[in-house]
């Protein structure tokens, strides 16, 4: 297979060239390397191509590119293009790559992001489809937009954790495997013979694997999102856990039905869980142990959030110990997300 090899930055309108004087081979795949693309063309006379492109480019011959593929590797593909493919997350089959700006419009990123794409699918032989971020996780349901990228066009991931497998549609409802640190820590924290109330539960990972590790605990586990929620029930049933109760509905609304029933309290929502301080004294019993996530700006985010738990406890007359604290993630430029572990004290 011949390829001709350009510098990246004129990638896009050597490809037009090819495709309008029929050099492109269409049978095979460009790929990306350094700072080269290679584009695969047709048996051709180089002087024929010099001609035509009228910018400096070498030929190469290679047997295909997938022994070329093979020997990339992913840090070699994201050292080389930290400014176009940021990050990428694993869930089960599905690999959801972070890229900068609009693969669908620019076609030497596309090119990036289908090699990258490759590469991922050949590390990790799990992964039968590669997807990208495309926009920022929104509104009420915390749910992002998702370009197809590679392999199998599925939306369906199926990802394992802690002996638990979920299944859900990733453009339907929230999930990050980023949080698995923080589902191992609260597994060891809630005790068995215990009662959980998990708000903003999402496709139920807290809730199923606390769950699992505490058949004897009794798990409420609130989810507003009806294809959320109906995932979760789902996957209460696919890992055979009794103990799971999912309550359809509004926080706000559910809580009252909860009273006193908590000893511990989870509330994995950092982008407004500091207004539903109000529905965790409701559900906690006395000493119950609530672990909030939140959102703030990296240099005082804990005392902000501490001042403001402590003030709503002064004003409903009762008390708070805080626990623990740490970061989960980095969240943006100015902010992370953090979570505080406290105890309510009712007497
Ligand atoms: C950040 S996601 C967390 C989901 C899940 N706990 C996880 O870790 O994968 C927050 C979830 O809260 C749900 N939600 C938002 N507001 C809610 C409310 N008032 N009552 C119940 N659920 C809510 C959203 O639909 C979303 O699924």
């Amino acid at each position: 297979m011949k390829y001709i090899k350009i510098k990246s930055k004129y990638a896009e309108r050597i490809k037009k060239i090819l495709l309008k004087h029929n050099i492109f081979n269409k049978n095979a795949n460009a790929f990306h390397k350094e700072e080269y693309v290679y584009f695969p063309i047709l048996n051709v006379d180089k002087q024929y191509i010099k001609k035509i492109i009228n910018i400096p480019f070498s030929t190469v011959s290679k047997q295909n590119s997938n022994s070329i593929i093979k020997k990339l590797t992913l840090r070699n593909i994201f050292k080389n293009d930290k400014d176009v493919i940021k990050s990428y997350d694993l869930l089960g089959n599905i690999a959801i790559i972070n890229i900068r700006k609009n693969i669908t419009t620019k076609m030497y990123l596309k090119s990036k992001a289908i090699l990258a794409a490759k590469v991922l699918m050949k590390i990790h032989p799990n992964i039968k489809t590669v997807i990208s971020k495309a926009g920022a996780i929104s509104g009420i349901y915390r749910i992002r937009n998702f370009y197809y990228v590679a392999g199998k066009k599925n939306y369906i991931a199926e990802y394992r954790e802690n002996n638990c497998i979920f299944k859900f549609d990733v453009r339907k409802s929230f999930f990050s495997s980023r949080l698995s640190y923080e589902r191992t820590r609260l597994i060891k924290l809630v005790k068995d013979n215990s009662n959980v109330v998990v708000m903003f539960a999402g496709v139920g990972p807290f809730s199923i694997e606390i769950a699992k590790a505490h058949p004897s605990s009794k798990i409420v586990s609130i989810e507003l999102n009806k294809n959320a929620y109906l995932a979760m029930c789902d996957n209460i049933k696919l890992n055979k856990v009794k103990n799971v109760k999912p309550v359809f509905g509004n926080v706000k609304k559910i809580a009252k039905n909860c009273k006193n029933f908590a000893d511990f309290i989870v509330m994995p929502l950092p982008k407004s869980s500091m207004n539903f301080l109000d529905e965790a004294y409701i559900v906690a019993k006395n000493k119950a142990i609530v672990s909030i996530y939140v959102f703030g700006q990296k240099e005082h985010i804990y005392n902000d959030t501490i001042k403001e738990i402590q003030k709503h406890a002064e004003k409903n007359k009762y008390k708070t110990n805080i626990l623990f604290n740490r970061i989960v993630r980095p969240y943006s430029k100015d902010e992370d997300e953090i979570v505080i572990d406290y105890e309510i004290i009712k007497q």
